[in-house]
């Protein structure tokens, strides 16, 4: 007699914003902003972020950062706008009273510190190096909207497609394919965001981020894009992919720590000896205010959207999606998804502040998803905005991505998976018959990790089978054995 031991398998069964957006970035008050800038800075150069995108949208008016004036004109629409609006201020038509000057190219208006909502710019002036303060901060859909401007020319428009998966005919899905940016994830909103706001000072200097991945990849191709030095503190156990992808991208990558807390102590002590930034890459407000523009465009491509389903890892992406959403689209519920591995934005709910917990980070196929704290900045938003978080097992995960690869053809990493799978695994029974949004927030995932989805995925389906027999030890035994597996219809 000998052990047979084997695996079967049966596989039998350009840049137009939506008109909301419009309407709400152009209120701004150009005088009170000036006098803020004053304040903050002892000058004023401010055009705010909605005058560019009206700038940009109405070519025939001339620009300036001071007033807009039509060609032959001597008064701007937006003046005469503000006269109707706001009778008690200064008298705005007179432009005597604001100095000319050149006109500034796009590229210049970009390049500058300016149009953030005055109650940031304020927070921003007390972040410590880690990007973390005492009072959490809630960024608000003007700085979105803003972000969604200064980052469009250099990040990918992704499709939202109507897509069917079979178990879940009885509603109208949509995939926001977030996988399709150049370094394969949604996390480069973020990262050119916070990279086109830094001062000249800290663009000369560079920045510096801990993360394992998909932070790290964005932060890096953007900073080489953008001639801004890049370093990342990745942890020693990191992919090797990743951390090759990122020195092919011009940043100087340091192997540091067992794991990612470590990795990040050992970036602050850096960031602080070199006066490099640090960008936390879940939590500073401009990588907040740059994932939320994803909302935005979800809105711009599907009409009428009843829910969307968010992956939550640190709580970034959550955050910056429900700002956009719940200001531009209320009744959209907002949907977070959790692995089992690592539920810390539930710990923090229970607990009313971000908590930490136990993550299994060698357990999960989420990793992007493993953050054992939420984010201050991030939860202070969450909290108000998310309408439900369920937490999903590993098991549906692994069958996610392996759908996502037969149906869709598709390579989604188990943390950008997350959102379906929360549907398939039932945990959102409510959302029959509606139509419902899923961004695949990321496709970076190591072949080894994906080798685990499909065989996790298959076999919590009953498709892969593991099993153990004893053969008799004569000619013929291992046929008979065959043969019997192919009687039952095993393929
Ligand atoms: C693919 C993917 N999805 C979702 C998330 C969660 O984003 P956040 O940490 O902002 O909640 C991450 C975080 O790294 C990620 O990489």
């Amino acid at each position: 007699m000998f052990r047979y031991s084997t695996v079967i398998t049966n596989t039998s069964p350009e840049n137009s914003f939506p008109e909301e957006i419009e309407k709400s970035i152009s209120t701004p008050n150009i005088l009170q902003q000036k006098e803020k800038d004053e304040r903050f800075y002892g000058f004023s150069d401010t055009v705010s972020e909605p005058d560019r995108f009206r700038e940009s949208a109405e070519p025939e008016f001339v620009k300036s950062p001071f007033k807009l004036r039509r060609k032959g004109s001597k008064t701007s629409r937006r003046a005469k706008n503000m006269e109707a609006s706001d009778p008690p201020t200064p008298n705005v038509s007179d432009t005597s009273l604001v100095p000319e000057r050149a006109a500034p190219t796009v590229g210049e208006m970009l390049e500058r510190p300016v149009a953030l909502s005055a109650r940031l710019r304020e927070h921003l002036q007390n972040l410590s190096i880690t990007g973390e303060s005492d009072h959490p901060f809630a960024i608000s859909f003007e700085d979105v909207a803003a972000a969604a401007f200064r980052i469009r020319k250099g990040i990918v428009k992704t499709p939202c497609e109507k897509t069917s998966i079979p178990e879940l005919d009885d509603m109208e899905l949509h995939f926001k394919k977030e996988f399709a940016h150049v370094t394969g994830s949604f996390k480069e909103r973020g990262a050119r965001n916070t990279l086109l706001l830094l001062t000249e000072e800290q663009k000369e200097k560079g920045v510096i981020a801990a993360s394992a991945g998909n932070h790290a990849l964005a932060l890096a191709y953007h900073g080489q894009a953008l001639n801004i030095p890049v370093t990342v503190v990745m942890p020693e156990n990191c992919t090797i992919v990743k951390e090759m992808k990122c020195r092919g991208y011009g940043a100087k990558v340091l192997n540091k720590g067992h794991n990612l807390a470590e990795a990040k102590d050992f970036a602050v002590k850096l960031a602080r000896e070199d006066g490099l930034m640090y960008v936390n890459g879940y939590d500073h407000p401009h990588i907040l205010a740059g994932q939320g523009t994803i909302g935005l465009e979800i809105l711009e491509q599907v009409d009428d959207v009843d829910a969307i389903i968010v992956p939550v890892g640190g709580g970034g992406l959550i955050a910056g999606i429900a700002v956009a959403i719940k200001s531009l689209y209320p009744r959209c519920q907002i949907i977070g998804v959790e692995s089992e591995m690592c539920p810390s934005f539930k710990a923090a709910l229970d607990a009313g502040r971000p908590v930490k917990i136990d993550a299994h980070h060698a357990l999960t196929l989420a990793d992007g998803l493993c953050v054992p704290k939420v984010g201050k900045n991030a939860f202070e938003i969450a909290k108000n905005y998310v309408d439900k978080t369920v937490i999903v097992s590993e098991n549906y995960i692994g069958i996610a991505v392996l759908r996502l690869m037969e149906y869709e053809r598709a390579i989604v990493e188990g943390a950008g998976a997350s959102g379906l799978a929360a549907l398939l695994a039932g945990l959102l029974p409510e959302l029959k018959g509606k139509r419902v949004v899923i961004p695949l927030c990321g496709g970076n995932i190591d072949p080894t990790v994906l080798g685990r989805c499909i065989e996790r995925g298959l076999s919590s389906e009953g498709r892969l089978i593991r099993f153990i027999v004893n053969v008799q030890d004569r000619p013929g035994g291992i046929a008979e054995l065959a043969q019997l597996i192919s009687s039952i219809g095993v393929r």
